[in-house]
């Protein structure tokens, strides 16, 4: 039997990789893509054992990586510091030093990459010796309202520095509100705010944790991180943060909450951003480099059905190298 009538043949879409291009409903661009970055107040750089491939870098390191990843392009990158244990505290005082290690490298990045977009963590969870991200009760209990003076001094402390996006991960109630507020009172109105909106208590930051050395001392998160069985939540969680003042909100992690992605992409109008976290990037790591999977066209899938489920940033791992893959 040859040549069936069959007038609808959708292998001819994808007959050439000419034809494939026309075609193509998404692309990933360098310009969605945010580079997170680890800092340390040490004088060299240091490789990270639970994420293989990152490093916890100096100042002057990291002035190097972000000179090196912007020359293929990348320019967003967000800062996550590993703080001593001796300036942890119940209180987290040292988030809001102005001479503190997030403070300086802002503005020794900021003097020499005045142009790159330079995103901040908020929460308390480096700097609190209970590594919480917010401070906690003599019963345990994650304080809400308290918390918040401390982001908002927190805030302040990078908007003074120059920082040009402030990225609350925290997930308490009313912080989003509370930082817009503190940072327009002092003048920070150009300042945005990139809220971590529907942040799930998920066991994919293990490596992360691991990373700054971070993990809670006693309990977990899902007082203050959202369950991962709830959509629903999200969009509220997210409808509230952008009444707040939210000019980006965030899923995460990425790959597991698509559905969250493309939920939120039909019913809001302000930008998405998606976090592919630790724990996705090492399972995508240990598989490679078993040999189980093809690493560069495994990553680049794992990132174009982020970007097509409607995230318009993503912050991945591997940002540097798939720029210069994208070249
Ligand atoms: C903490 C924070 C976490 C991550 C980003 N900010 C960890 C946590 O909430 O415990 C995780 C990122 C990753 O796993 O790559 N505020």
């Amino acid at each position: 039997m040859t040549n069936q009538r069959l007038p609808i043949r959708p292998r001819r879409n994808r007959k050439s990789d000419a034809i494939r291009g026309l075609c193509r409903e998404t692309r990933l661009s360098k310009e969605s893509l945010i580079y997170p970055l680890f800092i340390h107040d040490k004088p060299t750089n240091e490789p990270i054992d639970s994420m293989p491939g990152c490093m916890r870098w100096s100042i002057n390191g990291i002035l190097e990586e972000i000179a090196d990843a912007n020359s293929v392009g990348i320019n967003s990158i967000v800062l996550f510091p590993a703080i001593e244990d001796t300036l942890k505290s119940s209180n987290a005082e040292e988030c809001f030093n102005d001479d503190g290690l997030v403070q300086r490298a802002i503005r020794e990045i900021k003097s020499s990459f005045p142009e790159i977009s330079l995103i901040t963590d908020v929460a308390l969870d480096p700097y609190n010796s209970d590594g919480h991200d917010g401070l906690v009760s003599s019963d345990g209990s994650i304080l809400n309202d308290e918390t918040l003076e401390v982001l908002c001094k927190q805030s302040l402390s990078h908007a003074r520095a120059g920082a040009d996006i402030i990225a609350p991960s925290d997930m308490m109630d009313g912080r989003v509100g509370a930082i817009r507020n503190s940072m327009d009172e002092e003048s920070y109105e150009h300042v945005s705010i990139m809220s971590y909106s529907a942040k799930f208590a998920s066991a994919y930051y293990g490596p992360f944790r691991g990373a700054l050395n971070s993990a809670p001392k006693s309990g977990d998160k899902k007082t203050y991180q959202m369950d991962p069985a709830n959509v629903k939540e999200a969009v509220r969680e997210v409808m509230l943060d952008i009444e707040e003042g939210a000019d980006i909100v965030m899923v995460k992690p990425a790959g597991p909450y698509l559905d969250v992605v493309a939920t939120l992409s039909d019913c809001i109008e302000i930008p998405i951003a998606a976090y592919q976290v630790s724990g996705e990037y090492l399972m995508i790591e240990s598989a490679c480099s078993a040999g189980w999977l093809d690493r560069r066209s495994v990553v680049l899938e794992s990132l174009t059905g982020i970007h097509r489920a409607g995230a318009s940033a993503i912050l991945t791992y591997y940002a540097k190298e798939v720029a210069s893959w994208l070249e």
